[in-house]
């Protein structure tokens, strides 16, 4: 016990830093420290721009502006790469062509071709060199975006409070935004890049207008339909991606339903169901994918032929003008060259305003979630609740969860005074719960107010007041990684032997050194690998390992064994001791370790008292306990441990 009751005081080196500002000079009582000292990743260098009435692409700004040194650098290369690209046509064709290989060695104006063999030689590499580092930024520049804008999501929905987690669909909400997040980070980036090969391209048709302007028209002409067709290609391509990305993910919640559900799938013997579910949607993606690739075969081959097409013209029309000594045949040798150079950038810019669109559509979506404030927030001013006795007042309580609803806690008033464990016990749907999540302020409460130690909750800060207060619910949540992890969670800096005897208040050691690797074992998703009542022991032992001045237990036995709960009675009531604890209970063993007992319904408290008392006054009260599984039908209900069942 006195292991886990050390002091929280300057743990780790890192602590200073963020400390700071709660620290008085010479205060000699220990501190509250902020449990995640270290920065476990690079937070975010920028973010979105909070003015919605901007457009989604000012609005992003910010965020590329954040890397405009690898972007500009990138950029920069791309258009030197391409610019030499240019000329290789140009000494090919027009030069070597003429100089080297029409003349003849002694003529005037004799080069030697390997001259320009040298020259095209040491374009190549450098371009080559050039595009290499362009591609490397680029893609650097890329998957930077992508990262920030998926912490600047992740850490926005961190702080989101409660209520939004009540109304929005978790898991569909981290689908979209990874698919989002994509078609922005693409347009952000490339949609740069694609301007710049088309500038590119007006260099190109420059050094063709220079040679021949008649030519140089021949030469462009098919490109206003290579445009013109992949605007078209993408414009009913477009809606079929669209389908394919959302056939995609109806799969892979179907996938992820039936792995996840299989225990309810089995259960029902519904196998063949979810396989033709399966099967149903899997044709549907089949269809969206057939489609797309039906629409590729019709317009790829147009697209190709067309800048053949091109190519023809340029060897006819040339070929007159070379007859008619109006230009070099090298010159139809570089546009050859240059038309295919071309054609890239001309296709793509089609398919830049339909990135467009989608990136727009996405950032909507995006903008939506981040937009949406917190509504639960430190306000300006906050303090930090610092050696906190304990002393919990639910001052006159009324709170709906919704604004239209019921009221759930209705005038609820409650003190409990530091050190004292309180049992409250009620029907099911009476508020319990809603009580144990206003007192670490889950939701701000609608009238009255949520008192700690004096302070009204809304005064403190929400990391400093959470800290304080252990809250362990009946619906226990482990993480996939190994019991020790999942027991030091809220302390990742504790001692093995801390953990060890948190484990063991919390009846949790002994299970846990008969798995295959005692600690060290990996639990299955979610804690699926062990029983509930394990379960809860663990999160149990969770709770006391942070050692919080405030305990809140949520039915947090419900799932343990009769038998072994009253074993761990010692240890929990070690544990409960010098601390403020509310207990919410069916059981009668687990309400003999409360003080008092308190009776709720619809929302306020209707009896308070000794458990022999209300058994003898409250028809309500032996009616809630007859449910009690510890209890034989037709037996009255009585404590285990007779008499006050304190905690002394
Ligand atoms: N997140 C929520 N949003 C809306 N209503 C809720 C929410 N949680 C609980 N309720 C409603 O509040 C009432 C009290 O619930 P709860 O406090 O969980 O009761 P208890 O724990 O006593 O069984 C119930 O009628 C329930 O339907
Ligand atoms: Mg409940």
């Amino acid at each position: 016990m006195t292991a886990i009751r050390e002091p929280r005081g300057a743990t780790g080196p890192t602590a200073g830093a963020q400390t700071d500002r709660r620290i008085t000079p010479g205060d000699s009582s220990s501190p509250w420290i902020p449990l995640a000292e270290e920065p476990r990743y690079q937070p975010p260098r920028a973010a979105i721009d909070p003015d919605s009435t901007k457009s989604w692409l000012r609005r992003a700004m910010p965020i590329v502006k954040a890397h405009k040194a690898t972007f500009l650098t990138a950029m920069i290369m791309s258009a030197f790469g391409l610019i030499l690209q240019v000329q290789i046509p140009q000494l090919l064709g027009q030069d070597a062509l003429t100089h080297s290989i029409v003349l003849h060695r002694g003529m005037a104006g004799y080069v030697p071709l390997a001259h320009y063999v040298k020259l095209v030689f040491i374009l190549a590499v450098v371009a080559g060199i050039a595009g290499f580092i362009s591609r490397l930024f680029l893609m650097t520049t890329a998957y930077k975006i992508e990262f920030d804008l998926r912490n600047i999501i992740y850490e926005h929905l961190t702080r989101m409070s409660f209520p939004f987690y009540d109304r929005v669909q978790s898991g569909q909400l981290i689908s979209r935004a990874n698919s989002d997040i994509r078609s922005v980070q693409m347009y952000l980036t490339f949609a740069p890049n694609i301007l710049v090969q088309c500038g590119i391209a007006l260099v190109a048709f420059i050094y063709m207008l220079r040679i021949n302007v008649p030519l140089a028209c021949v030469a462009m002409s098919t490109m206003p339909f290579i445009y013109v067709l992949g605007v078209r290609m993408r414009k009913s391509m477009f809606p079929v991606s669209w389908l394919i990305q959302s056939r995609l993910a109806d799969v892979a919640t179907i996938v992820d339903e039936n792995i996840n559900g299989v225990r309810v799938v089995k259960s029902f013997a519904a196998e063949d169901q979810q396989l033709r579910s399966l099967a149903k949607a899997a044709d549907r993606l089949q269809w969206a994918y057939i489609k797309d690739a039906d629409l590729r075969a019709k317009f790829t081959p147009a697209v190709q032929n067309l800048s053949q097409l091109g190519l023809a013209l340029v060897v006819l029309f040339g070929g007159y003008l070379v007859v008619h000594d109006r230009i070099q045949v090298g010159a139809i040798l570089s546009f050859s060259f240059w038309i295919v150079m071309l054609q890239a950038p001309f296709q793509m810019l089609g398919m830049l305003i339909m990135m467009g669109q989608r990136a727009a559509a996405s950032a909507d979506r995006i903008y939506e979630i981040l937009d949406e404030k917190p509504t639960i927030y430190d306000r300006p001013g906050a303090i930090d609740l610092i050696d906190c006795r304990g002393d919990v007042h639910f001052n006159d309580i009324t709170f709906a969860y919704n604004e239209d609803g019921p009221n759930i806690l209705d005038h609820f008033e409650l003190r409990i005074r530091p050190g004292e464990t309180v049992a409250l016990v009620g029907r099911t749907g009476s508020g319990k719960s809603t009580v144990a999540r206003v007192l670490p302020r889950f939701y701000d409460v609608d009238g009255g107010a949520m008192v700690i130690d004096g302070h009204d909750v809304r005064d403190l800060t929400l990391d400093s007041l959470r800290a304080q207060i252990g809250i362990v619910l009946d619906e226990p949540f482990l993480f996939s990684m190994s019991v020790r992890d999942n027991i030091a969670y809220g302390r990742p800096e504790a001692d093995f032997a801390d953990i060890v005897a948190a484990a063991q208040a919390a009846g949790a050691d002994g299970f846990i050194r008969e798995l295959a690797d005692g600690y060290d074992t990996v639990v299955g998703e979610r804690g699926y690998t062990l029983s509930g009542g394990q379960r809860q022991r663990i999160a149990i032992a969770r709770t006391l390992l942070v050692n919080p001045p405030i305990l809140v237990l949520d039915d947090a036995t419900s799932a343990i064994d009769v038998q072994v709960e009253l074993q761990i009675h010692d240890g929990l009531k070690r544990m409960m001791q010098g601390r403020t604890t509310l207990i919410i209970a069916h059981r009668l063993s687990t309400i003999s370790l409360a003080d008092r007992v308190l009776l709720m319904d619809e929302g306020r408290i209707v009896a308070d008292g000794t458990h022999v008392e209300l058994m003898a006054t409250v028809p309500l009260y032996a009616e809630v306990l007859a449910q009690a599984d510890d209890v034989e039908p037709g037996q009255i209900p009585e404590l285990p441990h007779l008499g006050t069942g304190g905690t002394d």
